[in-house]
């Protein structure tokens, strides 16, 4: 990638930003046709076939973060959001990061989990001797479910027996619990776990007298923990305001806070989440399914708390760490069939599954890194206006020239609100 040519890439027209990827050779000649022609949108015949009653497609933007060093490599960063300033703020703290050496990240395995539940089994330690003695067998079967994966080095891993006591607070009943780990290659995994446990299940039965409750895949995916870390030296955090020691040390003390405060955690781990939640989306992953394993992970302490951590090492720089478990696939589902995503995983170097997993994780640590920095400097407000008085400046019927016009009186008014927007286009547009 040649990044001369994407200087101040925020400042360029739409036209110039697409001649500027081709330029900077981050997208090929067919791709620049096709942002140029608008042809990566989702015909309405494809998506006709991927949910039911459909009537329209419904668009969000497509935006890249900038500046980013992930392990070495410069990526641009595909983004799809309705919020303003996740996009500007991710690439801010890409460049702060870059500044420093980028994210070192790390994913050892990439291993989903199906259940097999049952209940009413009636001696658990036998069964669950049972169930280890075969293990190789269930193994066997569940790869005979889904013989294609082991085409692609997956397949099933090993079988793990979860005891779930009854408990009277909540009034449930025992369960035994059979967890089959499992290697889906370079698909999220869904479908191939479902099968499997459902193959299984069976087998399962037989083994334990219990009744079977369901098989299905559990989305608190703990086998496949992506780590991101990095360390800023402190100069680059300052602000005009504030020594970067300063911002370092209210980071960190932002970020105990988090860990100390579910209320604060939540909102916390939200600012973490608008950047992987708007990567999943650009990729065509299932972004649900990231978001409710990352919420159960933040509360695996049994409180709920921040998942980054920011402290400082020795030399006094800031150390920044954030460990999640995600579920994603290179291959398969809306990758398959929608074009804009397809388009994402290119600009990203097409990465395979565990790649995405890594990069998804070090953009979720720089986006908390500039939402906790601006909240423990300025406030967030300030960042969000010009954004905001452009969105209502268009709101009350702006256009072209006129947003930036309006957008630029509007915060320079005493209310920035719809009814000031209104009378500041009215009175330029006379
Ligand atoms: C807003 O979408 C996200 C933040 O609230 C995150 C945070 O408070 O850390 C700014």
């Amino acid at each position: 990638m040649e990044k001369e040519y994407l200087h101040r890439f925020y400042k360029k027209s739409h036209e110039e930003k697409i001649k500027a990827l081709k330029n900077a050779a981050a997208i090929s000649e067919e791709d620049y046709a096709a942002l140029k022609d608008e042809t990566l949108k989702l015909a309405p015949n494809v998506a006709n076939q991927m949910i039911e009653n459909y009537i329209l497609n419904y668009e969000f933007p497509f935006g890249l973060a900038m500046n980013f060093v992930i392990d070495g490599n410069e990526r641009l960063i595909p983004m799809v959001t309705e919020e303003p300033s996740v996009v500007a703020a991710a690439s801010n703290s890409g460049k702060i990061v870059g500044l420093s050496g980028g994210f070192q990240t790390e994913m050892k395995e990439r291993l989903m989990i199906a259940q097999i539940a049952l209940k009413n089994v009636p001696n658990v330690e036998s069964a669950t001797k049972n169930i280890q003695k075969n293990e190789a067998k269930i193994i066997e079967l569940a790869n005979a479910a889904h013989p294609s994966i082991l085409n692609y080095g997956g397949g099933a891993r090993r079988v793990e027996v979860r005891f779930i006591p009854a408990d009277k607070e909540f009034d449930t009943p025992e369960f035994l619990v059979v967890h089959l780990v499992v290697d889906t290659g370079e698909a999220m995994g869904a479908n191939i776990v479902n099968t499997m446990a459902e193959a299984i299940a069976p087998f399962i039965v037989e083994l334990t007298d219990g009744s079977s409750l369901m098989n299905i895949l559990s989305n608190y995916a703990t086998e496949s923990i992506a780590t991101a870390k990095c360390g800023i030296h402190p100069k680059y955090l300052a602000t005009k305001t504030m020594d970067g020691e300063a911002v370092r040390d209210r980071i960190i003390e932002a970020t105990q806070f988090a860990l100390a405060d579910p209320y604060r955690a939540v909102t916390h781990n939200k600012g973490i989440m608008n950047g992987i939640d708007a990567v999943l989306l650009a990729t065509g992953n299932d972004w649900r399914a990231v978001e409710a394993g990352v919420h159960a992970y933040a509360a695996k302490s049994g409180q709920y708390r921040s998942l980054s951590r920011w402290t400082k090492d020795e030399d006094g720089n800031l150390v920044g760490e954030l460990k999640l478990p995600i579920s994603v696939g290179s291959v398969g589902g809306t990758l398959s069939i929608h074009p804009s995503a397809q388009f994402a995983y290119r600009l990203l170097g097409q990465p395979n599954a565990n790649e995405l997993s890594r990069i998804l994780v070090a953009v979720g640590l720089a986006q908390n890194l500039s939402a906790v920095r601006a909240l423990v400097t300025e406030g967030i407000q300030k960042g969000h206006m010009s954004l905001q008085a452009r969105s209502l400046a268009i709101r009350v019927g702006a256009t072209g020239e006129n947003v930036e016009r309006v957008a630029q009186l509007l915060q320079e008014s005493e209310h920035m609100n719809s009814e000031t927007a209104k009378n500041i286009l009215d009175e330029i547009s006379k």
